[in-house]
């Protein structure tokens, strides 16, 4: 596995957004969808592209256009909604699916409550998005389903990643490539990443 900390002036300006708390849930929800959008450009760098020909007004022009397989978004519910609008800004075409999954807070296992994903998922480049990677329980779990419903080519994308998270997903699907903005200290003793940014789908939705 390979996981990729996007360094960037942008993306760092808008996590000290939603790091700050007294940051409201209209600029939190904006700058999530922003950093989703920022992160959605470096993670497709690799996609593969074909050639073909244009014609401008002009003339031909040579131009490239991306080739081959076509990409499914999965969310974990609910804060991976929040990564949906600014992932699809750049890739309007692609289908979406969802996973829902809570960490009972007691265990802090994840509960699956719901999966429906594209129908031909397996021959998809599948964009998993959840802002938050802590244990790496939900994460986990998620790739798992889209690995039994036959997803094969998929890449994880959070906005803040714990360590602990991180070597999860390394143990546990090592074939995933991770992009994250930044990988924090550590969990504290509920499992909240620390510094972090509180709970994120509390914060996108303003249920607390
Ligand atoms: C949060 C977050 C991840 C999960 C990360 O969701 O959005 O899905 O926790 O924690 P983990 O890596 O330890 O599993 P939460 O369970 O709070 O649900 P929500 O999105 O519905 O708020
Ligand atoms: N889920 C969140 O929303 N935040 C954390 O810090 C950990 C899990």
């Amino acid at each position: 596995m390979s996981v990729h900390v996007l360094n960037h002036p942008l993306l760092e300006h808008k996590l000290s957004v939603l790091r700050d708390k007294n940051t409201g849930t209209r600029d939190f929800r904006a700058a999530v969808s922003e950093i989703a959008m920022l992160m959605c450009y470096e993670a497709t760098r690799d996609l593969p592209t074909k050639d073909v020909k244009v014609e401008t007004p002009l003339a031909i022009a040579d131009c490239k256009q991306i080739a081959g397989k076509k990409i499914a978004l999965v969310p974990i519910l609910r804060a991976g909604l929040g990564m949906v609008d600014g992932v699809l800004a750049m890739i309007p075409a692609a289908k979406v699916g969802h996973i829902g999954l809570y960490r009972d807070p007691e265990t802090l296992n994840p509960v699956e409550y719901y999966c429906k994903l594209p129908a031909d998922i397996e021959e998809r480049v599948i964009m998993v998005v959840d802002p938050m990677l802590a244990t790496g329980g939900s994460a986990s779990a998620a790739l798992q389903f889209i690995k039994d419903r036959g997803g094969k080519n998929i890449i994880m994308m959070n906005i803040i990643a714990a360590p602990e998270g991180i070597a999860r997903l390394e143990k546990e699907h090592p074939d995933v490539e991770i992009y994250v903005a930044a990988v924090d200290e550590k969990l504290n003793d509920h499992c909240y990443i620390l510094p972090g940014l509180g709970d994120a789908g509390d914060r996108i939705f303003g249920t607390k």
